[in-house]
C-alpha cells in the first residue's frame, strides 16, 4: 500500500511530498483553524480539556473481552484495504453492529471516498442500511495528500466499479459523530479509524462530552519497529493529519493502535488470495481482486510477492483479540519535525515518564487473521 509512497512520485490530485510545504506555518494556528473547521460545522463551544490514561503495562498476549456484539462506526478513506476492512466487519455481524461509515479525505479526496464507500455497502447488499456520512475534505492545518499512487485514481484499483445505488446522507459526519455520541450510553460506541482522523479529533475537540460515550478507538496509524511508509519515519494515516492523530491520541479515551508493526506481519500472499477467490459468492472475488491489486503493485514497485494487511486488521483486532499480542505505552505524535513529521513516537521504554496513553499492538497471529477474514467474508452476498 503505502510502501510506495516514500519513493514513488507525488500522488495524483495531492500536494505531492513536499514534507516543509506540509508544516504549519504556526503551531498555534491548529486550535484557530479547528474552531473555523467547527464554526462552518454550526459547533460552537469547543475544548480540547481530556484526561490523562494511568499508565499500566499490559499483557503480551491480549485477552478476550467477552463482550458478544460491539456498536462500530467505521471512520475511513476507501481506499482498498478500507473496502476490505468494511466488508470484513460487515461479514462479522454476530460480533459487529456496523451503524455507519463516515468518511474523510485520504487515500483520495473526498468525493472519491465518500463515493468509494457507496459502492462497498453496494457489493454487502448493504444499500439502504448501511448510511455513508462525508466529513472532512483535508487535514486540520495541512493541504491534504492522497495515495492515489497506490489505490489507483478511483482509489478502488483492481476491481470494476458501478454508479452507487444509494445516495450519501446529508449530515455532515463530524455533526453525525458528535450527535450519535452525545445520545450513546457511556462506554458503548467503538469508533474504527482507518483513515487520517480529522473526523474524529474535530468531532472529540468539538464535543468532548461524547468521549464517555466511547468504549474504544481503534485506528490503524504509526509505525514505531517498522519505520513509515510515506517518509522514512511516518505511516500514511498519521502523516496526512498529524494534529488530528495527536488530539486523539491525548483524547483521553481507550485507544488500541494497530501500526505497520502488526500489518507487515501478516502480508497479503498468493497463496492467500486462492481460497478468497474461490468463495462462490461475490464479495470473495472482489477481496481477492483487491488484495492481488495490492500485491501487484509491490511486486511492481519492489520486486516483492506480497503487500502488508493494513486497515483489516482493527476489524480482526475487534473480532478477536487474542490473535494480536501488544503493550500499553505512551505515544506521541511528531507535529513539527524537519524530517519526522508524522512519527509515532513510542515510548517502549518508560524514558518519557508520560503515562501510557494506547495500547499498541505489536504481534498478529497471521494464519488465524486469514481464517478469520475468509470465514467473514464467505458469509457475505
Ligand atoms: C494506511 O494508509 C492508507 O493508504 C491505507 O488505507 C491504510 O489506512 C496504511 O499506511
Ligand atoms: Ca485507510
Amino acid at each position: 500500500m503505502n510502501e510506495l509512497n516514500d519513493t514513488g512520485s507525488p500522488a495524483e490530485g495531492s500536494q505531492g511530498h513536499d514534507i516543509a510545504r506540509h508544516q504549519p506555518s504556526r503551531r498555534s494556528f491548529l486550535r484557530t483553524s479547528l474552531a473555523a473547521s467547527l464554526a462552518t460545522l454550526g459547533v460552537t463551544g469547543a475544548g480540547s480539556a481530556f484526561a490523562e490514561l494511568t499508565s499500566t503495562d499490559g499483557a503480551t498476549r491480549l485477552a478476550a473481552d467477552g463482550s458478544p456484539r460491539r456498536t462500530v462506526i467505521i471512520d475511513c478513506d476507501p481506499g482498498q484495504d478500507d473496502a476490505i476492512a468494511i466488508l470484513f466487519a460487515l461479514g462479522a455481524h454476530d460480533q459487529i453492529d456496523l451503524k455507519a461509515l463516515t468518511t474523510v479525505g485520504g487515500n483520495v479526496p473526498l468525493n472519491l471516498t465518500e463515493r468509494n464507500a457507496r459502492i462497498v455497502r453496494d457489493w454487502a447488499d448493504k444499500t439502504q442500511t448501511l448510511p455513508v456520512y462525508a466529513g472532512c475534505p483535508k487535514p486540520l492545518m495541512r493541504e491534504l495528500i492522497t495515495a492515489a499512487n497506490v489505490h489507483g485514481r478511483s482509489g478502488l484499483d483492481g476491481v470494476t466499479l458501478h454508479e452507487p445505488r444509494g445516495p450519501l446522507e446529508k449530515q455532515h459526519a463530524v455533526t453525525y459523530l458528535i450527535d450519535t455520541l452525545r445520545a450513546a450510553a457511556p462506554g458503548s460506541v467503538t469508533l474504527v479509524g482507518i483513515g487520517p482522523l480529522t473526523n474524529i479529533a474535530t468531532a472529540l475537540t468539538a464535543a468532548p462530552e461524547g468521549a464517555k460515550a466511547l468504549r474504544e478507538i481503534v485506528i490503524m496509524g504509526g509505525a514505531w519497529y517498522q519505520r513509515g511508509n510515506i517518509t522514512p519515519a511516518a505511516e500514511f494515516n498519521i502523516y496526512v493529519d498529524p494534529e488530528a492523530a495527536s488530539i486523539v491520541l491525548g483524547a483521553g479515551v481507550p485507544v488500541t493502535v494497530v501500526p505497520r508493526d502488526v500489518s507487515v506481519k501478516a502480508p497479503i500472499t498468493p497463496e492467500r488470495i486462492v481460497p478468497l477467490r474461490a468463495l462462490k459468492n461475490r464479495c470473495g472475488p472482489i477481496v481477492a481482486d483487491i488484495m492481488a491489486a495490492e500485491v501487484a503493485y509491490q511486486k511492481g514497485r519492489i520486486g516483492v510477492e506480497s503487500a502488508p494487511m493494513y486497515d483489516p486488521c482493527t476489524v480482526a483486532y475487534l473480532i478477536d483479540p487474542t490473535m494480536f499480542g501488544g503493550r500499553r505505552v505512551n505515544v506521541a505524535v511528531e507535529t513539527t519535525g524537519l524530517l519526522t513529521l508524522g512519527e509515532t513516537v513510542v515510548d517502549w521504554n518508560g524514558r518519557s515518564k508520560r503515562p501510557a496513553n494506547a495500547m499498541w499492538l505489536t504481534d498478529v497471529d497471521a494464519d488465524r487473521f486469514y481464517d478469520t477474514l475468509l470465514a467473514r467474508i464467505s458469509r457475505l452476498p
